[in-house]
């Protein structure tokens, strides 16, 4: 088997739970400790048993790998380089939220190897950064990204949402312009989805918060005329990029390469099998140092199912996917073409301006 290149390690503790998040976090800190970060450690032995690890690019999200103090991200990034073959490392991203890092983080990061931030901004209005229920105003922001270029991070990602509960154009037109302001590299700016499970889901069912897909849409419109006219190429319907800046990481889950997938909940795809580890971090840290499968959810997927999957991702990048690649979805490509969404660009076929705006939809046809 080859090696695996790609990484990603779950970190799952948080300050406080954001009302519109889903992902797998813990608020207290009962689970934030030395051995959660040997657990993490242990695992990487046990898999660098079974797999060769030589990762090119390397993930920390989560939750927010942030909130660990500065001692525990030296306990843990020391680990790491101990026990990985960094060698061909050419890209470790380092997730972000602004009321976490204080100047010496921020050096201990730099100092790992970590080479690329992405930075949990979401808006640059105060009041908005209330209805998002984040634990940090614009102001903090806007210090953290500073420190961080201080401490030498020459590649930092500004996460933004659109869609927000009450959010106006013109509210968002400055948000865009303080981010370009700033000159990140990279932007990802998501449209807020209600998930399940969470507390703005519940508000969209009391009917208290409302969708208002024409406004989303003039929103989603603004964020490719502004970002692109400031230089940064929309690479993915969700990713800004100045040119060489695409995130490494992304782009190979999206051309749908082998990952591992380290922490709780974490998900590990090499070839058709996909598993998930325990969402439970007590549980996970037990099953580690039991000796034990840390494995919650395991699937074979077949190979239509995979080649559906990575069609999906393509479908939403720039570079689209080989026409000739389409033959099981000709009559769906036709009807998309039809109503202008996709179109020819040399082989590929590729999202037009208005396909866009239905990207979803797209990407729907091909799982
Ligand atoms: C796992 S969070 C990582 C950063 C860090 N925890 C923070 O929030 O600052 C990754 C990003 O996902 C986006 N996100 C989270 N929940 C979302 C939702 N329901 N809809 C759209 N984007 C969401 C946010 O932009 C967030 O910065
Ligand atoms: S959005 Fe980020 S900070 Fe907020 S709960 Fe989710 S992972 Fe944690």
């Amino acid at each position: 088997m080859s090696a695996i290149r790609h990484l990603y390690f779950h970190i799952p503790f948080c300050p406080k739970l954001c009302p519109y998040c889903c992902f797998y976090v813990e608020t207290g800190t009962e689970n934030k400790t030395t051995r959660f970060l040997d657990a993490l450690l242990r695992e990487v032995e046990a898999v660098g048993n079974k797999y060769e690890l030589r990762p090119e690019t390397i993930y920390f999200g989560g939750g927010t790998p942030s909130a660990l103090t500065r001692e525990q991200l030296e306990y843990l990034l020391g680990g790491l380089r101990a026990r990985l073959d960094l060698r061909e490392l050419r890209e470790w991203t380092f997730e972000v939220n602004p009321a976490t890092v204080r100047a010496d983080k921020a050096r201990v990061l730099r100092e790992a190897g970590v080479s690329r931030i992405s930075l949990g901004v979401q808006s640059w209005d105060d009041g908005l950064l209330k209805t998002l229920g984040r634990v940090h105003d614009a102001a903090q922001a806007e210090k953290t990204f500073g420190l961080l270029r201080e401490a030498g991070f020459s590649n930092i990602n500004i996460d933004l949402m659109f869609a927000v509960p009450g959010q106006t154009l013109a509210q968002w037109q400055a948000t865009l312009d303080r981010t370009v302001a700033l000159r990140p590299e990279h932007v990802s700016s998501y449209c807020l989805t209600y998930e399940e499970d969470t507390e703005y889901f519940r508000q969209l069912q009391l009917g208290t918060f409302r969708q208002d897909d024409e406004r989303d849409a003039a929103l989603f419109e603004t964020t490719i005329d502004t970002l692109t006219g400031a230089g940064f190429d929309h690479y993915e319907i969700s990713n800004y990029a100045k040119p060489g800046f695409e995130s490494a990481h992304n782009f190979a889950y999206w051309r749908g390469a082998d990952y591992l997938g380290f922490g709780p909940s974490a998900f590990s795809t090499v070839g058709l099998q996909r598993w998930q580890n325990v969402p439970d971090s007590a549980a996970y840290m037990q099953r580690v140092f039991a000796g034990e499968s840390t494995t919650g959810f395991s699937e074979e997927l077949t190979p239509a199912m995979r080649t559906g999957e990575i069609a999906a991702f393509a479908v939403r990048t720039r570079e689209g996917i080989a026409t000739d690649a389409l033959h099981r979805w000709s009559k769906e490509m036709r009807e998309f073409r039809e109503l202008g969404f996709l179109e020819q660009r040399g082989d590929r076929t590729v999202l037009t301006r208005r396909g866009k705006l239905m990207a979803d939809s797209v990407a729907e046809a091909f799982v």
